[in-house]
């Protein structure tokens, strides 16, 4: 079933009121309406622009740790102006419709707890919780972000309070693996859902890109929001091609009327 911007069929409204078991599994995509660049989007997509290599793996950091550290912080500085907007409002909200929800995001800003979303699986960590390099301390930044944090910046990172070695960004980077309790909360709620929702992903980048495959494998319906087709509208019972923001509240709507 692929549906336009029009209209959200009335057999996925009904799929949804009957939901026991939601997963909404989410990438840059939900965030690119609060103004957060997505990775792959051509011309605007962060790895358009910059070099993953030299940017997001933990060789980039020993080597450069001033340039890494800057990029992070430019970044955080953008997710820290940015404001959640309708789907990851939409998504807190479906989730007081169902009995169980939980929400496993690729994203490493808080809009989904910001809108409200209480059950959230950071895969990919967050900007806002770094750590030392060395001990792993956590360290606690403040909530705003120095002035010097603009594209290209370089700033040092600060140091561990606890052993002295440099704080690196809370973010899993190529060649790591992903948090394992993020990851098996995950995997086990993707094996038992009845409804996966994947919601401005490309579904290219694994092992996250697994949990769709799992929720088909295990019985699920699996419905896909994106303007952009992606590898997995070949499977997805559901294609909504469109905006997040634009789709979501649509389809909590056609769910419930009354609202
Ligand atoms: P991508 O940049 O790969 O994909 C973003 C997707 O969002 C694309 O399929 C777009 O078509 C779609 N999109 C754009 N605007 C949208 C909108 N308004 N509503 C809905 N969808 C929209 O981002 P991710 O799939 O999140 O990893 O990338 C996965 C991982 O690759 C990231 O977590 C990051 C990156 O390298 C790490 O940094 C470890």
């Amino acid at each position: 079933m692929t549906s336009t911007h029009q209209d959200i069929p009335a057999a996925l409204a009904q799929t949804l009121r009957d939901a026991q078991r939601i997963v909404v599994f989410t990438g840059a995509g939900v965030s690119a309406e609060s103004g957060i660049a997505t990775f792959r989007d051509a011309l605007t997509g962060l790895w358009s622009r910059f070099d993953a290599q030299a940017l997001a793996t933990p060789e980039a950091f020993r080597a450069q740790p001033d340039i890494v550290w800057g990029w992070y912080e430019w970044r955080r500085a953008q997710a820290l102006r940015a404001n959640p907007n309708a789907a990851h409002h939409a998504i807190a909200a479906l989730a007081r419709h169902v009995p169980e929800l939980l929400v496993v995001t690729q994203n490493v800003d808080d809009l989904h707890e910001r809108a409200g979303s209480a059950r959230v699986a950071h895969l990919h960590g967050s900007l806002h919780a770094p750590r030392c390099s060395d001990c792993a301390a956590p360290h606690t930044l403040s909530s705003s972000v120095t002035e010097e944090a603009g594209e290209g910046r370089r700033i040092a990172p600060p140091a561990c309070a606890v052993c002295g070695a440099p704080v690196r960004p809370g973010v899993v980077w190529f060649g790591e693996s992903l948090p394992a309790d993020a990851w098996s909360g995950a995997l086990r709620a993707a094996e038992q859902c009845d409804l996966l929702f994947s919601i401005g992903t490309s579904a290219l980048v694994y092992p996250a890109a697994e949990l769709p495959q799992r929720a088909l494998a295990a019985g699920a319906t699996v419905v896909q929001v994106n303007p952009a087709m992606t590898p997995l509208d070949r499977q997805a019972h559901c294609n909504l091609h469109g905006g997040a923001a634009d789709v979501m509240p649509r389809l909590l709507a056609a769910a419930w009327p009354a609202l």
